[in-house]
């Protein structure tokens, strides 16, 4: 392995996603890392690709064809950094063995070749994992006391809903892969560092429906293209569901202390988030409309219509939801010498303000249409 505090060689599968686009940003502004890409599109990618500071590869990991090149680009890796996944909540019921695939059976050999090669991993698995809290499913949802709903890495009991309800679908098929990562270290001293992400918010999460693509993003993109369009914003189960709301920036911070760190970070698991910014959905969809009239100048947003649906109607049956993605992260705090900074409504200006300006003006058109109606 090359000196890790120097240049280095990093290997990115599913590098055109949201995170994957913005540690490449940070990477190649430092300069000293050479970078091999995969990803099935280049979308979030494109100002780097043939510029000289990214060898891209645009393959499915899964595709048998392209095995071999996989294998050369694992030997030529100082480390693997795994963000191939499907994590949108709304493809968990409907498209059940696309998410397994996906996040499980088209991933282990990823895991098998790291380890024979004896490269170290960094796999994203997710927060779900955790799945619903210990308060939540004793009578009258008891949240005084930290450890039935505060989540740690090494003691939370990962306690998932019956097998009908699909939404797990898509944890237990990453707590799968956290548990073969976990064997592969234990029984052939694969080097390993799984993340489990709290909500990571920015610019370029998703994709803004009817502008960016077509069917249900995450919550922060739907908020987004209902405001953007002048569409009611649509509240879940009555928007009492809590997320820790992560700046994009604070966790590319935290995935480069990782490989600045390895001798403290290596064969950990850490939850990567910021306790601060915890909202309830609701408390969100408030804080958007807010966040929207200072950024536009236009303080109909303060009123932009929200709509009352249920989780059948808007994810359809199976759906069971998280309850509360509280954190503790001392332990991670240590390792990496590590803090997340950015509060929450920093975090969605700069959101806002990124897709305000890309557009502001069908936004302006059909929010007026949209608060008419
Ligand atoms: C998703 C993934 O499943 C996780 O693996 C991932 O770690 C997480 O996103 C993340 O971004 O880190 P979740 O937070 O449940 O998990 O996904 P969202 O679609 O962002 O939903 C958050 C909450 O908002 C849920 O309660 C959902 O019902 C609600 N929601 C969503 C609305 O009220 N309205 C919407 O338009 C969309």
């Amino acid at each position: 392995m090359s000196s890790l505090k120097g240049s280095r060689r990093l290997l990115i599968l599913g590098i055109s996603g949201f995170i994957g686009s913005h540690l490449l940003d940070r990477l190649v502004a430092d300069g000293r890392t050479e970078i091999v890409g995969w990803d099935l599109n280049r979308d979030k990618i494109a100002s780097h690709v043939d510029q000289g500071k990214l060898v891209f590869r645009q393959h499915s990991v899964a595709d048998p064809a392209f095995r071999n090149q996989l294998q050369e680009d694992v030997a030529w890796a100082d480390w693997i950094i795994n963000l191939s996944a499907v994590c949108n909540p709304s493809q968990y019921n409907t498209e059940p063995l696309l998410t397994i695939y996906t996040n499980f059976i088209d991933g282990y050999h990823i895991v098998e070749m790291a380890a024979d090669a004896g490269k170290p991993l960094v796999h994203f698995s997710t927060s779900e994992v955790y799945g619903r809290t210990i308060a939540s499913y004793l009578p009258g949802n008891q949240y005084d006391v930290p450890a039935l709903y505060e989540l740690d890495a090494e003691r939370t009991p990962l306690l998932m809903g019956p097998t009908q309800n699909q939404r797990w679908s898509y944890a237990t098929a990453k707590q799968l892969m956290e548990r073969l990562i976990y064997a592969y270290h234990k029984e052939r001293n694969l080097p390993f560092v799984i993340i489990r992400p709290f909500n990571f918010f920015g610019p370029r999460m998703d994709y803004i429906r009817g502008l960016e693509g077509e069917g249900k993003p995450r919550v922060l993109a739907c908020f987004l293209g209902a405001l953007l369009l002048g569409e009611p914003l649509e509240i879940v189960d009555g928007g009492h569901a809590r997320r820790t709301i992560t700046s994009i920036h604070d966790a590319i911070d935290a995935t480069l202390a990782v490989l600045d760190r390895p001798e403290h970070a290596l064969n950990t698991i850490l939850n990567i988030g910021n306790p601060a910014n915890e909202l309830s959905m609701i408390e969100l969809a408030h804080m958007m409309r807010d966040i929207m009239a200072e950024v536009s100048g236009d303080a109909g947003y303060r009123h932009h219509p929200l709509l009352q649906v249920t989780s059948a109607q808007f994810y359809g049956p199976g759906y069971e939801d998280c309850d509360r993605r509280m954190l503790d992260i001392s332990r991670e705090q240590a390792l990496l010498d590590w803090t997340p900074k950015i509060p929450v409504r920093e975090v969605l200006r700069e959101t806002i303000a990124y897709y305000y300006g890309l557009y502001g003006k069908t936004a302006h058109r059909t929010a007026a249409a949209g608060a008419a109606e």
